[in-house]
């Protein structure tokens, strides 16, 4: 795939942002979600790719836009032929709250190498580079935390686990608490904290738990773009979802490894903050129509990560203002 489509991709997750943040903590994720896709599907079009979306807004009676199955880009008779998984605003809530880690995203892979997750939770464990290959998600959390600790030089006391902070992850908290292990607790946005495991000013090693398998998909490409590690198991909590899982094929005990997620070498991640969280900052409005926006733009075939600071001119740009 051709190198510029990477940056071309964080104008699209740029625009979704710059839409998206103008609803910060005013109480209307719908709102806010809204003004996120219209952003990232206006600019789509720009990029020289005809591309399918696999993970989206959803099926294509219930979004308008960005729908699972819609053809986004360019189109022309040349452009390149890919999946994309795409969030305009993961973290819905935390746009609508004003809380950290809502980003808009974006991952892209050749045509056919992205799964196509069912609308569910997962099970997730994501870590760095340096500890990759030594966790499994069916070890205990005893079990990874150690392995974790091990593969960074640190005794479990200085480790920092992130986990999403809901009732069903009661036992896994109460687990690393015996382990001696530090814990970090996050109200949204899965994606930006399992990436900020890769990365040491962020402070985390490990994310555990359960979120949206979509998600999962979105994380497991940067994570093959930065040499991290992702696992996940698919988590059907209705009927509906287990019957969901048996129609598509899926072994809800198949441990879903990078390569069952992302296939091959070739993946394309771009994100831009819209609240701050550890990774990104969030979009700032700099006065006199400017504002500030702070993106990770990331290519597996290299492993260049890039992070991007622009400074916008709202007014001669029509398709960003809002
Ligand atoms: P949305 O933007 O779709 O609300 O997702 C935010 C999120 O926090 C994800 O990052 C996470 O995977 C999922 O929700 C967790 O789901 P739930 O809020 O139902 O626990």
């Amino acid at each position: 795939m051709d190198r510029n489509l990477a940056i071309d991709l964080v104008r699209v997750t740029e625009t979704a942002s710059l839409g998206a943040a103008k609803h910060l903590g005013r109480g209307n994720k719908i709102a806010a979600d809204q003004a996120g896709v219209d952003g990232m599907r206006k600019m789509f079009d720009t990029l020289d790719i005809e591309g399918v979306v696999v993970i989206g807004e959803g099926e294509m009676d219930e979004a308008p836009m960005l729908y699972i199955g819609e053809v986004v880009g360019a189109k022309g008779e040349g452009s390149t032929k890919v999946d994309i998984a795409v969030d305009p605003v993961e973290g819905t809530n935390a746009v609508a709250k004003g809380t950290p880690n809502a980003i808009a995203v974006v991952a892209m892979a050749p045509r056919g190498c992205l799964l196509n997750a069912p609308d569910m939770y997962m099970d997730k464990i994501a870590v760095g580079p340096k500890a990759a290959g030594r966790v499994h998600i069916n070890h205990s959390v005893t079990e990874n935390l150690k392995a974790t600790a091990e593969a960074l030089g640190k005794s479990i006391d200085d480790l920092t686990v992130t986990i999403l902070d809901r009732p069903r992850h009661e036992a896994t908290i109460r687990e690393c608490r015996e382990a001696g292990a530090r814990i970090k607790l996050f109200s949204d946005g899965d994606v930006a904290t399992a990436l900020a495991t890769c990365f040491d000013h962020t402070g985390i090693d490990i994310m555990l738990g359960i979120g949206g398998a979509p998600e999962g998909v979105i994380a497991a490409a940067a994570m093959k773009c930065m040499g991290g590690d992702f696992q996940g198991k698919l988590v059907p909590f209705t009927d509906e979802e287990r019957e969901r899982c048996i129609k598509m094929g899926v072994d809800v005990n198949k441990v879903l490894y990078m390569n069952d997620l992302v296939k091959g070498d070739e993946a394309y991640f771009a994100a831009t903050g819209i609240s701050d969280g550890d990774l990104l900052k969030g979009v700032v409005y700099t006065g006199n129509g400017t504002a500030r926006t702070h993106s990770l733009v990331m290519r597996s075939e290299t492993g260049t990560i890039r992070f991007i600071e622009a400074i916008h001119k709202l007014n001669k740009k029509p398709e960003y203002a809002y």
